[in-house]
């Protein structure tokens, strides 16, 4: 606190991340990182972008990421003028809300949702209302037919893992053509199905993506907004009254081999979509309910065990998961999806704490 700071920043609530451990090998299961590593294609275009790597980084990247902006609408099927490229999707975001949903009327976004939201809208000044998601935590369309500056939700939700069908978010879309409707797909490759391709349809649609996740690149820092060019085009005017240049030369190499890699892609998003699956019957086998997830991360609760208690035991073991101290969501876990070698040690280590009363 100081007498310095503008008033925004005395009542901003900063987003907090999970935490990154100093630790030589933890069990990390706590930020939805991936558990393999990105495509040797990756490794091997940031090695040849730096070449002569006194000569290149002495310039300035491309202000606009062309290639990288190319590529991936290439393999979304979408032009470049489609794509936005950002510091991660959280930059990304952080721009939509400015540019796209700072509106006279509050913006919509589910009461359980990614925390950065409400952060975001505080960050700008701007007023929104939660809509309850059901008992089962889904969300109902139906329930955000009322006047709004705009929607956002992620599809599959945070830290439900729940997803949303695509009939349902085209029916969102039609019911409020007069405000964006922002999907945020940072987890879509694990399960869910996308809502770019209603792009084409819906002028009000803005789909964003992350090369955190699914593409093993979360230390690069990429991320893209997809949508009407007119979209586009508002958060192109906001990066360039903010960054020029958000995306550094070897973020832009590494992101465009990643997309360019999509075995790779593929092979590792089927080994977590499995490991998934194993880990959630691991975990009900010891008694937790558990969300079906289509992300890379499942959202449990035990009936008998306190969620803080175990995330706290759990982290003596040097394992790490995410508890979140908010209403509704109090008694769950959020668990990435690691190796299979490291869901086990994490079921081992959750086996010994419930047969020893970790209560
Ligand atoms: C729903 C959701 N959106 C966006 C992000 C941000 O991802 P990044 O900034 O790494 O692209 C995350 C990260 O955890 C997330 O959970």
């Amino acid at each position: 606190m100081s007498r310095y700071w503008s008033d925004i920043v005395h009542r901003l609530k900063p987003y907090v991340p999970g935490e990154q451990p100093a630790l030589a090998h933890p069990v990390k299961l706590n930020t939805n990182e991936n558990p393999y590593p990105p495509s040797p294609a990756v490794l091997a275009a940031i090695r040849a972008e730096l070449g002569d790597a006194a000569e290149v980084l002495r310039r300035y990247p491309d202000p606009v990421a062309r290639k990288l902006r190319e590529t991936v609408a290439a393999h979304h099927g979408l032009k470049a003028e489609q794509v936005f490229a950002g510091n991660g999707s959280d930059e990304v975001l952080a721009m939509v809300f400015l540019a796209l949903l700072k509106h006279e009327l509050p913006i919509l976004f589910p009461d359980i949702t990614y925390s950065f939201y409400p952060t975001y809208a505080r960050l700008y000044d701007i007023e929104y209302r939660t809509v309850s998601l059901d008992a089962s935590f889904a969300i109902r369309t139906s329930d955000y037919a009322v006047p709004n500056g705009g929607i956002v939700f992620p599809n599959p939700n945070a830290p439900t893992g729940l997803a949303l069908p695509l009939a349902e978010i085209e029916r969102l879309l039609a019911a409020n053509s007069e405000s964006v409707v922002v999907v945020d797909e940072a987890y879509v490759d694990f399960g869910a199905q996308s809502a770019i391709a209603l792009i084409d349809r819906y002028p009000n649609l803005l789909v964003v993506h992350t090369v955190s996740k699914s593409r093993s690149l979360a230390g690069m820092r990429v991320g893209f907004a997809f949508g009407h060019p007119d979209l586009i085009d508002a958060l192109v005017r906001v990066k360039d009254s903010f960054n020029s240049y958000p995306l550094d030369r070897l973020a832009q190499a590494a992101a465009t081999a990643a997309y360019e890699d999509d075995g790779w892609f593929r092979d590792t998003r089927a080994k977590v979509i499995a490991s998934r699956e194993r880990l959630t019957a691991g975990l009900k086998a010891l008694g937790f309910d558990v969300v079906p997830s289509s992300a890379n991360f499942v959202f449990a609760r035990h009936s008998s065990h306190d969620a803080a208690t175990l995330a706290a035991r759990l982290k003596e073991q040097e394992i790490f998961v995410r508890h979140f101290n908010l209403p509704r969501v109090d008694q769950h876990l959020r668990i990435s999806v690691g190796t299979d070698a490291e869901c086990d040690v994490l079921l081992e280590a959750l086996r010994k704490l419930l047969d020893g009363s970790a209560g």
